[in-house]
């Protein structure tokens, strides 16, 4: 009989949950045993898990008996939300609450919920610094996770709140790698000045939450903050310089512009840079890279992330 623990893993083809699945299969003291969630088995993302040796279960985060049943005899359940695929806040809000709800449903006994800070504790919809989205938010991808968070909270569970962080991936998936400017300068624009931006490799985010779990009640009832490392524009352009071995510099813009660009969420984008730039102080304080390192003793710097995905950045 089968007497490890097992994790269900929300968003397990996905970025997130995915570094996660791999991080329990990888475990030299394999601690616990996986549960994959995905909407499609199917797949080839699904298969390849099934193949590396999770358990691989159809729910759907819309979908709260599906997940009752997906949680079903876990010791612990990792939770994360799709902002990207709905940009709904609402939408993000009633997910958490069906996880949360799953959880409880089953008694797990941890569970670590992917959440990110409410803005409008520091910047309040009143102040008119950056201007207010969805008639109700100041940067809706954080904003409707941070209020998220009392559902979790609310029903009692053993709850860890992670609060993660910009992924440095962003640069290959999320078109925000350097581009050439009218001066045929590569450059990479965000509207941080000289501020610094705690970033992280997406995979670690996964190893970090096994940290997590296998600390057993230690983070229980904790909020934890992770980043590999905190960095100024300069400082990553500088970076890419190095290893792509071409001019790469750091196009500082106002978050306005940033703000018009016209892409679908670049409003939210830019509210989310103007926040970490304006909080700098409290932002990067909760987020801790000597804890993030203790949790993931194999946390990667931004420059071995550069060097293990060269290949990866698009570069026009
Ligand atoms: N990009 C960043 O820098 C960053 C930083 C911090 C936080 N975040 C947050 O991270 C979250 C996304 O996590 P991620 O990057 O790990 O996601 P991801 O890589 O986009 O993948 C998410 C996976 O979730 C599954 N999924 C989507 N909708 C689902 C649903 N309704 N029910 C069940 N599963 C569903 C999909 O798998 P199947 O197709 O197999 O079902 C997909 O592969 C967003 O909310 C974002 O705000 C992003």
């Amino acid at each position: 009989m089968n007497t490890k623990k097992t994790i269900v893993v929300v968003g397990a083809t996905g970025a997130q949950g995915g570094g996660l699945v791999r991080a329990i299969l990888n475990d030299p003291d394999h601690e616990f045993t996986v549960r994959a969630v995905t909407r499609d088995v199917s797949t080839d993302k699904a298969k390849e898990l099934a193949r590396l040796g999770a358990e691989v279960v159809t729910a759907n985060v819309d979908d709260l008996e599906s997940l009752k049943k997906a949680f079903q005899g876990a010791y612990g359940a990792f939770c994360v939300t799709f902002f990207w695929d709905h940009f709904s806040p609402e939408k993000e809000n009633n997910q958490a609450k069906a996880m949360a709800e799953a959880s409880k449903h089953a008694g797990i006994k941890h569970v670590i919920w992917s959440t990110l800070d409410d803005t409008r504790k520091l910047i309040p919809l009143s102040d008119d610094r950056m201007p207010t989205l969805m008639g109700k938010y100041k940067v809706p991808h954080f904003d409707a996770k941070g209020e998220s968070n009392h559902f979790f909270s609310d029903l009692g569970l053993p709850v860890t709140m992670l609060n993660t962080v910009f992924y440095w991936d962003n640069f290959i998936y999320f078109g925000l790698g350097p581009k050439k400017g009218p001066d045929g300068k590569l450059a990479i624009t965000m509207p941080m000045g000289d501020k610094k931006l705690p970033g992280i490799a997406a995979a670690d985010i996964g190893k970090c939450a096994l940290g997590i779990f296998k600390a057993g009640q230690k983070y229980i009832g904790k909020t934890i903050g992770i980043a590999g490392e905190h960095l100024t524009g300069k400082q990553m352009a500088d970076g890419f310089a190095r290893v792509l071995g071409k001019e790469v510099v750091f196009n500082d813009i106002a978050p306005e512009i940033y703000r018009s660009f016209g892409f679908p969420g670049a409003q939210d984008m830019g509210n989310m840079f103007q926040f970490k730039r304006d909080f700098e102080k409290e932002y990067c304080k909760s987020r801790d890279v000597e804890l993030t390192r203790a949790l993931n003793p194999s946390l990667l710097t931004f420059d071995k992330w550069l060097n293990q995905n060269k290949k990866l950045i698009p570069i026009e």
